[in-house]
């Protein structure tokens, strides 16, 4: 793409959106969301707890939800996850933990792929009972139980684990503690303070004890970083120009795209730093870039697992190459990811190659237009779009729905910034 400008909002984050609509549910009293993101996944999550007997009421985007107080009703129908790891994961925390509630879950194709054995593990040691396939895959039921806390270290650093062994200790008798290799994004820590909950955070450990009620309130989610990730490089890579991204949520455990993206030379201005409830959100400037490769690894890729193919596609336009390691995680999610970002990207000619554990990205080779695979990955059919800004020629991107899975008027947006 030749230039770029304009200033635009990206839709709420997905994950503060979930976490909204599911401690609200939980809660005494309402709870009001606004900025909520109206995607796919998040509406599987508003569905999900309307069968569990919770009033959520939609207004444009503001999400007014009458809690429960604990009390969930077991449904009569399946609940259907759709392609959401997050409604999934979070909510056998909490359904385990509901004593006499009984329900099944289930979700899409690729849902259905995606390991479950990281929440239930865990979640057993509390008490839980679940029955899946033998090897912990969805369609899983779950008999609610009064739980007792444990104090548990997870192998993988994961906010969906994180949460749903929190959610559970929050009823749970005793204390709960889960500590992880790195720390994951924080959105459940902080808004359960929002709610009126207790809890303590050292190091990559949170703690709290059981026995806590919820209380609704307010809640305002900022532009999700995840979207805007993806705008982000297209301002970098445009040949000028540059654009503003109003209103992002910049919680440090989500940043690690801006950190990583600044190693590579670009110019990405925070502005207007702010708190908005418990999470901090600025305003974007983003000048086109020269950019340089650099390696990326440790405790920076849990700061910005969902960014990666964003960033796979800016160090396509690096001087140099680019080393993405320990993100092994990138193989479970909507997609193997890694694997889907080498085959398409190579389609169009980069130079791109898989490490068990990341990539290897040589910048610098122009791209050619060609028709390319979203396999249903909302994120994979984004980060493709934005390699076809920078490619020669036409690209046609296939598969490419599942955008509104997380964002869904990006067409028009990723439209209106290019023309
Ligand atoms: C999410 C956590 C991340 C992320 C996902 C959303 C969340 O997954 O990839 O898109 O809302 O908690 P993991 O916690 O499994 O890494």
């Amino acid at each position: 793409m030749d230039t770029i400008s304009g200033e635009i909002t990206v839709p709420g984050d997905k994950s503060i959106s979930h976490r909204a609509v599911m401690l609200g549910a939980m809660a005494r009293g309402t709870t009001v969301v606004k900025g909520f993101l109206m995607g796919e996944d998040c509406l599987s999550t508003v569905s999900c707890f309307r069968q569990l007997g919770v009033p959520v009421e939609i207004k444009e985007d503001t999400v007014i939800i009458t809690g429960c107080g604990g009390q969930l009703q077991s449904p009569d129908a399946v609940l259907d996850a759709g392609n959401s790891g997050t409604t999934v994961r979070l909510l056998m925390g909490i359904l385990a933990a509901s004593p006499g509630l009984s329900a099944v879950l289930d979700g899409d194709n690729s849902l259905a792929h995606r390991p479950m054995g990281r929440v239930m593990t865990p979640l057993i040691r509390m008490g839980a009972q679940f029955a899946s396939r033998e090897d912990n895959y969805l369609p899983i039921s779950v008999s609610g139980r009064q739980l007792w806390g444990i104090s548990y270290s997870s192998p993988v650093a994961s906010a969906q684990v994180k949460s749903a062994v929190l959610l559970a200790g929050l009823s749970a008798g005793g204390d709960t503690e889960i500590t992880e290799p790195f720390r994951s994004r924080d959105h459940t820590e902080r808004m359960l303070k929002a709610f009126g909950a207790k809890l303590e955070s050292h190091g990559t450990t949170v703690a709290l004890t059981g026995g806590q009620a919820l209380h609704g309130c307010q809640v305002k989610v900022p532009g999700d970083i995840s979207s805007a990730a993806f705008f982000i490089t297209a301002a970098l890579t445009a040949k000028e120009g540059s654009l503003g991204i109003k209103n992002v949520g910049i919680n440090h455990t989500r940043s690690g795209i801006i950190d990583a993206l600044r190693e590579m030379g670009a110019d990405i201005r925070l502005n207007n730093r702010r708190m908005s409830g418990y999470e901090e959100v600025a305003d974007l400037h983003i000048e086109s870039s020269d950019l340089r490769g650099a390696v990326f690894g440790g405790d920076l890729i849990p700061r910005m697992i969902d960014e990666i193919p964003a960033l796979a596609v800016a160090a396509l336009a690096a001087r140099g190459s680019t080393v993405i390691k320990d993100a092994a995680e990138l193989r479970v999610k909507e997609s193997d990811r890694i694997e889907v970002l080498v085959k398409e990207l190579r389609r169009m000619g980069a130079d791109i190659s898989e490490r068990p554990d990341g990539l290897e990205i040589r910048g610098g080779r122009r791209l050619n237009g060609t028709a390319v695979s979203g396999y249903g990955d909302h994120r994979m059919a984004m980060a493709l779009a934005v390699a076809g800004l920078m490619a020669d020629g036409e690209t046609l991107v296939k598969d490419a729905e599942s955008v509104t899975v997380s964002f869904p008027n990006f067409w028009d947006m990723l439209a209106l910034v290019s023309a």
